[in-house]
């Protein structure tokens, strides 16, 4: 992210004196959070609240949330939401409610009318300025947007990360970005042009997200969309999907936070072609699956490793892709659970090939599964049962308060499916994988699909039993019982590759 904290420092040096007098002023609020030290923050990824110990806290946060609550029964099921969430929102003390704004709408102008007039979102207005295309889809009066605008100060928030971090967005996409080739040399030129359309782009969700629907919803499209996510093409057209951003709505209070660390200050501004909602931190395009594993080191340290060793996190990263793909991420708590005599076997020489087949099941390709949308990469596309102009491309999942949605998606191992149900009730959602291992952080996402956290390692059914006899198996193994070496590779051998297949791998991950 290097390339944007470059640009902003450039954008801001050559801002001109803004004139003052202005009529209609629209002030975007800001939030005086001083926990932000603007050095330490770098890029998204650098800005989760504490990175090292997200899950421990998420599952704190957990408990505390069920024994605190009179909704136990959901709650229990729903905690994967209870979970990244500070409830700490203290540095946010005037955060009045966007509410239905009447004191806000401005509705003869158009969304970049109000930005350009606003004192506060200057650094943004100048990034509009130079970038026709996204000031005219702000201008346009055909077609209803929602805007989250970065102060001036949250962009200042990315500023001044001069050390460390390399960019690792979008490898994939023709409007992913891709100024930064992993840790290249060009860390102080300016980002490329492709990739300051991105970031606008990734602020921008197609129709009209009043604080309700924002509040209710799990995840939002954007008008950014990576070549990676791209559906099939037909005879008529290209199937765009949309890069979507994660949004978590701390149930009761109704305090919102998009991809972790970014929060909606301020009241909304209704406009003529929109809405217009302040942030106070910018939304940076996510990178890929394997990028989002590896820089979260805390969480996922056994997965990289184990996608280095056994090759497939390069493989993954070169896949043609329709549609992004689902990585179910164990964490590296859930590789301690298979305990120490597995672990030894799966990271060894001889067990390598079955780490991989392991692996292998945790990756669904073409097929990404958020908790409120689907992306599916193949011909069949089902519907847009979306409100008209804000369609994209996604299957709705309980998108009304109130749904469950059962989904097997076919693995990478063979196709040996997945089985997944999602619950929503209100703001809670609850992801439950092979009908035992919970979700708890759910809709990562990446610029090549989402990442679901979950609290196991994934073991494949028996391939001859199906996946029902299976189920018994995983509810011993939640009971404590640990998989014998043997049982384990009995289990894969079905699955394993031909030693052909694998020998180009042989010498990798000597470690
Ligand atoms: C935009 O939203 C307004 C409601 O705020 C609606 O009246 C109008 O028809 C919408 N415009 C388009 C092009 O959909
Ligand atoms: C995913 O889609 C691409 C493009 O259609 C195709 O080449 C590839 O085989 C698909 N992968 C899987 C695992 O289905």
């Amino acid at each position: 992210m290097r390339s944007v904290l470059f640009l902003v420092a450039a954008t801001a040096a050559a801002l001109a004196t803004r004139d003052d007098a202005k009529r209609d002023q629209i002030v975007l609020i800001e939030n005086q959070d001083s926990t932000a030290d603007a050095n330490a923050v770098q890029a998204w990824w650098d800005a989760f609240p504490n990175p090292g110990s997200l899950l421990s806290s998420v599952e704190e946060r957990i408990t505390k949330s069920i024994r605190g609550s009179k909704l136990d029964n959901f709650l229990s099921l729903a905690d994967s939401d209870s979970d990244d969430e500070d409830e700490g929102e203290e540095g946010n003390p005037h955060l009045p409610h966007g509410g239905h704004g009447d004191d806000h709408r401005h509705e003869d102008k158009t969304i970049y009318e109000l930005i350009k007039d606003s004192q506060h979102a200057s650094k943004f207005a100048k990034l509009l300025e130079e970038h026709g295309e996204i000031k005219q889809l702000l201008d346009d009066e055909e077609h209803n947007y929602t805007l989250f605008v970065p102060t001036d100060r949250a962009l200042d928030r990315i500023h001044g990360g001069h050390h460390g971090h390399h960019g690792h967005h979008g490898h994939h996409g023709d409007d992913g970005g891709n100024d930064d080739d992993g840790d290249r040399k060009h860390r102080h030129e300016k980002p490329s042009k492709e990739f300051i359309l991105a970031f606008l782009k990734y602020h921008i969700v197609p129709g009209l997200y009043p604080a309700h629907r924002i509040q209710t919803s799990r995840t939002l499209p954007s008008e950014l969309h990576p070549a990676a996510l791209d559906g099939a093409s037909t005879r008529r057209h290209k199937q765009h999907h949309p890069q979507r951003i994660r949004a978590f709505t701390v149930p009761i209070v109704h305090l919102t936070r998009l991809n972790f660390q970014t929060r909606l200050v301020g009241p909304e501004f209704h406009a003529k072609n929109g809405i217009l909602r302040a942030v106070d931190f910018p939304l940076i395009p996510p990178p890929s699956q394997t990028t989002v594993v590896r820089l979260l080191p805390g969480q996922f340290s056994t997965l990289a490793l184990a996608l280095e060793t056994t090759g497939l996190g390069g493989e993954l990263d070169r896949l043609e892709r329709r549609g992004g793909g689902t990585l179910f991420a164990p964490t590296n708590r859930a590789w301690a659970a298979l305990g120490p005599r597995l672990n030894a076997f799966l990271f060894s020489d001889p067990g390598r090939r079955y780490l991989r087949a392991l692996l292998r099941y945790h990756v669904v390709v073409n097929e990404t599964l958020y908790s409120d949308a689907y992306y599916r990469g193949g011909g069949e596309h089902d519907h847009d049962d979306d409100d008209g102009e804000d369609g994209d491309g996604a299957a709705r999942v309980g998108d009304a308060g109130r749904g469950y949605l059962h989904v097997d998606l076919p693995s990478l191992l063979h196709g040996a499916p997945i089985s997944v149900d999602i619950r929503t009730w209100k703001e809670f959602v609850s992801i439950v994988v092979n009908g035992f291992a919970r979700v708890d952080v759910r809709d990562v996402v990446a610029d090549d699909g989402v990442v679901q956290v979950v609290r196991q390692v994934l073991i494949p059914p028996h391939k001859h039993r199906g996946a029902h006899g299976d189920v018994g198996d995983e509810n011993e193994g939640k009971s404590k019982r640990e998989m014998s070496v043997e049982e384990l590779k009995a289990r894969l051998e079905p699955y394993l590759e031909t030693p052909e297949t694998t020998s180009g791998r042989d010498n990798m991950g000597d470690l």
